[in-house]
């Protein structure tokens, strides 16, 4: 018999906040190997062929389709804010990706043992997540002075099922995650409301925004999630969460990873689609 992760007590302020946040899940000599592997890729990282890319003419066009195939691919994502008038880099390459994303776990071996470790496996198992799949992982470095935000969103809008559990994002802080370096911030209850928008990709790759609800983001809701190095947090598919850009000299470097029940049926019109050789795969 698999004895279980979280306390009922746990599982209760899960359901009431749509949140829960485990400090100590990660010992610090894992989140100091994670942060070195990622280092490394974005060392090994060909920046100067994606900026040929970025600056063809058909610039927007490129940008969406280096990000719409990346749901199966481990690609690079610069800061908003990295590239100065003359489209010169602000800071060096390592200072100045925002995120690598989206099959890491598949993809590279360090983060592929991570993400599929047997305390999330049964961690998932006491979130009732029945034959989990991995669907999603992001390493955001939100990087010291020029980090953007993160605007308030579900991460259900992005990351859709046919039916049962919405999506579950598992936040592991490899940092310090604090107000200055831009934390998660929350609205408490927030995921008992329905899903706002949905974004969808048709079959000509086309992406909209499908908007349920309009209304502005309580943001006077919004509370911080500030956690010390180690922590997870749990995160419900509907609740509403956003980030402030880090304005500091620290970075907050951070792993995402996203999973669904295979039961529940993953979108066939989401942004985030795999080629057959790479199917979404257990623990
Ligand atoms: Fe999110």
């Amino acid at each position: 018999m698999q004895l279980g992760f979280l306390s009922a007590t746990q599982k209760q302020l899960y359901q009431r906040d749509g949140f829960l946040v485990l400090e100590n899940f990660i010992q610090d000599n894992i989140c100091q190997l994670l942060i070195q592997r990622a280092c490394k890729l974005i060392k090994d990282y060909d920046a100067n062929g994606l900026r040929t890319i970025f600056s063809s003419q058909d610039q927007q066009h490129a940008k969406q389709h280096y990000f719409l195939d990346s749901g199966d691919k481990i690609r690079f994502f610069f800061e908003e804010n990295a590239f100065d008038d003359k489209g010169q880099l602000k800071q060096e390459k390592l200072y100045s990706i925002n995120k690598i994303g989206h099959a890491l776990h598949d993809l590279d071996p360090v983060f592929n043992t991570f993400s599929r470790s047997h305390q999330l496996a049964t961690l998932a198992s006491d979130l009732e997540i029945i034959d989990p799949l991995l669907i999603q992982s992001m390493y955001i470095c939100k990087q010291p002075f020029i980090g953007g935000e993160v605007v308030p969103h579900q991460d259900s809008t992005y990351l859709v099922v046919e039916k049962g559990p919405y999506v579950t994002g598992f936040w592991f802080a490899l940092e310090n995650a604090t107000l200055q370096n831009g934390c998660l911030w929350a609205i408490p209850g927030g995921h008992k409301k329905q899903l706002k928008s949905r974004f969808k990709r048709d079959v000509q790759n086309r992406t909209t925004m499908e908007v349920y609800d309009d209304s502005p983001w309580p943001l006077a809701e919004m509370i911080p999630l500030e956690v010390p190095t180690g922590s997870l947090i749990i995160l419900h598919g509907l609740l509403p969460h956003m980030s402030k850009e880090n304005l500091s000299s620290h970075s907050r470097h951070a792993y995402a990873l996203h999973v669904i029940s295979s039961q529940s049926q993953f979108a066939a019109d989401n942004w985030l689609q795999r080629n057959d050789s790479l199917p979404f795969k257990g623990f």
